[in-house]
Order: structure tokens, then sequence, then C-alpha cells
């Protein structure tokens, strides 16, 4: 389950929008994007306590994720657009490539962290195999579809009619019809309910908490294999 067929079309947008990217965000998420990203973050430090030395930032971006995690840290960046990572400022190492086909051994990292990368996978099941495969524990913040009919009903009106043009405040007209690909994403993948159902079988969920009616959710995970 995951963008499948799809992921190839939204795939293009991420290179179109990297400049104008985390001000897009903004306004798509009222103003909350980068309050849940550094949540989730406190949350899994207050969680656990172990400072995570090696950091695996999924879909990084140009890497609003890994930018709060306030400890020493050494990060690879993992996306497969080159051009969010020439933006990315935060990595100590940037490689491009699959959270499908994760090009890293069992267990390599402590963390694994993913801002808003996770809806976009084109398998979502292989991606969390994997997250749980190769770290300890796993951070993910990312778009969620809202197990309530009536409110994802609402959700697909707001990401098919209002974000588009809501983008637009900041973002010239070619950007802003990338973002109408959020409703492609919303349709693709499983509700937060089925969600939660395919993270159990590779880790154990510490926190899942939904925000904004389910359009966004964060969880924190040990995964079965963590040491
Ligand atoms: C919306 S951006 C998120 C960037 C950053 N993590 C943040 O918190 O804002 C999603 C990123 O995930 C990457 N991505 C999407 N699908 C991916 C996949 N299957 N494997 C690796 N990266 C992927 C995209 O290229 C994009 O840079």
């Amino acid at each position: 389950m995951g963008l499948g067929g799809n992921w190839r079309t939204v795939q293009e947008a991420y290179r179109k929008i990297a400049v104008v990217y985390e001000k897009a965000n903004m306004l798509a998420t009222l103003g909350n994007v980068d309050r849940w990203r550094k949540e989730a973050i406190s949350l899994y430090f207050k969680l656990d306590g172990k400072t995570p030395i090696k950091v695996l930032d999924a879909g990084a971006g140009p890497g609003n994720m890994a930018l709060h995690i306030k400890a020493e840290k050494y990060v690879v960046a993992l996306d497969v657009t080159p051009e969010m990572l020439l933006l990315n400022t935060v990595a100590d190492d940037k490689v491009v490539g699959m959270f499908e086909y994760m090009p890293f051994r069992a267990k390599g990292f402590d963390l694994l962290v993913a801002g808003y990368s996770l809806h976009a996978a084109v398998d979502i099941e292989k991606a969390v195999a994997e997250f749980s495969r190769v770290a300890g524990y796993q951070v993910v913040v990312s778009i969620g579809n809202p197990d309530n009919v009536v409110v994802r009903k609402l959700l697909l009106f707001y990401t098919k009619y209002v974000l588009p043009r809501l983008v637009c405040i900041v973002a010239p007209k070619e950007i802003c019809n990338e973002y109408k690909k959020i409703y492609t994403i919303v349709k693709s993948i499983p509700t937060n309910a089925i969600l939660r159902e395919i993270i159990k079988k590779y880790a154990t969920i510490l926190v899942f908490k939904e925000k904004g009616l389910g359009s966004v959710y964060l969880y924190i995970a040990r995964s079965l294999n963590a040491s």
C-alpha cells in the first residue's frame, strides 16, 4: 500500500517545489509544520533518554527533521531527489536512494527520523520494514489519512480545492499546482488505523499521535530487532 504507480508523478513535484518548500508547508499546515517535527523529536528524547549517535534522516529533503536533534550526532541524509539533498546543510553524509531498498546494513543506525516523507513511499509497508531493519528506533511525522469518513472527505476537499490556492500566496502558479498532488497522496495512503497495524508487524509503537484531525500523524517506535 502506498503511492504505487502514482509515485513518479508525485516525485516530480519535490524537484520543482524545493525552493519554496518550507514557506508552502507553513501555509499548508496552517503554521504547524515545524512544531510537529519538534514535538516528535522532543517526545523521543523524553521517552528514551539515550542519545542517538548515528542518525538516518529518511526523505531528509533540506534536513528540517534532523535539525531538531540538538545532541552530538552523525547524520546521514537519504533522499531520492538530488535537488532536495543539495539544499541540505545539516547532514554529515548524503545518499541518493529509496526507502524501499535502503543501501544500509541492519541495525546500522541508532535512530531514524522521517519528516513528512513516509506518505510519499511507493510502498509504505516495505518502507516501514526497511526503517525497522536499519535503525533501532524511528521517529516519523507524516501526512495521514483520517479514520473518520467525514473528516477524510473534508481533508480530500481541502487538499483538492483549498490547499493549492493557499500555496499560490507564496509560490508561482506552476509550483502551487504541484501541491494538488497532496490530494493524490491522501487518496492512495492507508488510513491511520491500518498504518498502525502495518507498523506493529515490524516495531513496537511507543507513541502514536494524530494532529489536525488525523491529517498528520507522528509516531515513535522501537524496532522488533532492536538490541
Ligand atoms: C516533503 S519532503 C520532506 C523533507 C523533510 N524531511 C522535512 O521534514 O520537511 C519529502 C521528501 O521525501 C523524499 N522521498 C519521497 N519518496 C521517497 C522514497 N521512496 N525514498 C526516498 N525518499 C523519498 C522526497 O524526495 C522529498 O525530498
